[in-house]
């Protein structure tokens, strides 16, 4: 080797410590002297994200640390998003991750460049499909959640005096996510296990997690079923009810001959404001406060004074239906 080719080979292998990110766990605090940390979301278009992110904004007015909200809604945006927030000296990151298998390598990353970090609402999993529990979360009690909604479906269904003969329940399933798979499973073993028969219990698999996809699902299975008369419905959360709901709709079904119950409770707001009830009977509304405000406030602590986070936190919800959601989401807060 020349000497030219051994000073290029000196600056590779030393260009990272010069410019400072050999010591991944000593970063400054920026140049505002503000700790700066992210809040990364799978899909902010929906009205729940959106929700976490503006509880995470309150977080940081309060504490006084600068807040980055990126939308990722895929595993490179991910990925880029932890490189951008390494080079603004941001400290860490709370994600809602587009696909929980990214986990392994966004935890790499993220020790990489000295970002501490946390996941909330859907919890990484590592390369033997098992649960991370070396990483901090925040999420819903989602086959309790899951079994509420089966509760509610019971109870209306039972109210209304419907012949279970001629009703179905139609589940919206988005089964490779845990926590989307424990809330659907929640509900049809609170409904079957209020008598409800198993048989007349049909899945709709979702291909994408959005109200298109929940309606395509739902159109196909209403095709096969076109003999019966009244629906319940579950699903992951409101936009896979209201998918359903709207796909019943295109057959002739509605407020009379469905029942609808979501989760989130921040998704539906829009459907309860409609003049006349839709099949979108109910919802369980989470807590966004806590998982935007708690989460932020729990990563920040961690990086200023060191106080670890509890490593799983679950959070509960709370029926809403189009006649008691203002005075409930007020009362939450919410509105
Ligand atoms: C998942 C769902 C969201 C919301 C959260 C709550 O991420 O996709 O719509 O229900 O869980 O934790």
């Amino acid at each position: 080797m020349d000497r030219r080719g051994f000073s290029y080979l000196l600056i590779v292998l030393f260009l990272p410590t010069i410019i400072g990110c050999g010591s991944p766990g000593k970063k400054s605090e920026g140049t505002s002297g503000r700790i700066k940390i992210g809040f990364l979301v799978k899909q902010p278009d929906e009205p729940w994200f959106q929700n976490e992110w503006k509880f995470a904004q309150q977080c940081a007015d309060s504490f006084r640390f600068d807040l980055v909200k990126i939308g990722a809604t895929d595993g490179e945006k991910v990925l880029a998003a932890i490189d951008n927030l390494a080079a603004q000296d941001a400290r860490g990151f709370v994600i809602c991750s587009p696909d929980v298998r990214l986990g392994p390598a966004i935890l790499a990353k993220a020790n990489n460049a000295g970002l501490k970090l946390m996941s909330v609402d859907d919890r990484f999993v590592g390369a033997d499909g098992k649960f991370m529990p070396e990483v901090h979360h925040l999420g819903i009690s989602a086959s309790e959640i899951g079994k509420a909604v089966g509760r509610a479906l019971n109870d209306e269904m039972r109210k209304r005096g419907w012949n279970i003969e001629e009703t179905a329940l139609c589940a919206a399933t988005w089964e490779e996510l845990q926590t989307a798979r424990e809330r659907t499973d929640g509900a049809i073993e609170a409904l079957t296990s209020a008598g409800f028969p198993k048989e007349k219990v049909f899945k709709a698999p979702q291909k994408v997690a959005d109200i298109p996809g929940a309606f395509d699902a739902v159109n196909i299975l209403l095709t096969q079923h076109a003999n019966v008369s009244r629906w319940l419905i579950c699903g992951n959360n409101d936009n896979a009810v209201l998918g359903a709901v709207r796909a019943m709709e295109g057959r002739g079904y509605g407020a009379s001959n469905v029942i609808g119950i979501g989760i989130n409770g921040t998704d539906c707001t829009v459907e309860f404001q409609k003049n006349k009830p839709t099949g979108f009977f109910a919802s369980i509304l989470l807590a966004p406060r806590r998982h935007g405000f708690e989460t932020s406030q729990m990563l920040y602590r961690w990086i200023k004074d060191g106080v670890e986070p509890p490593k799983e936190t679950y959070t509960t919800g709370i029926l809403i239906t189009r006649e008691t959601y203002q005075q409930v989401m007020r009362e939450q807060g919410l509105l």
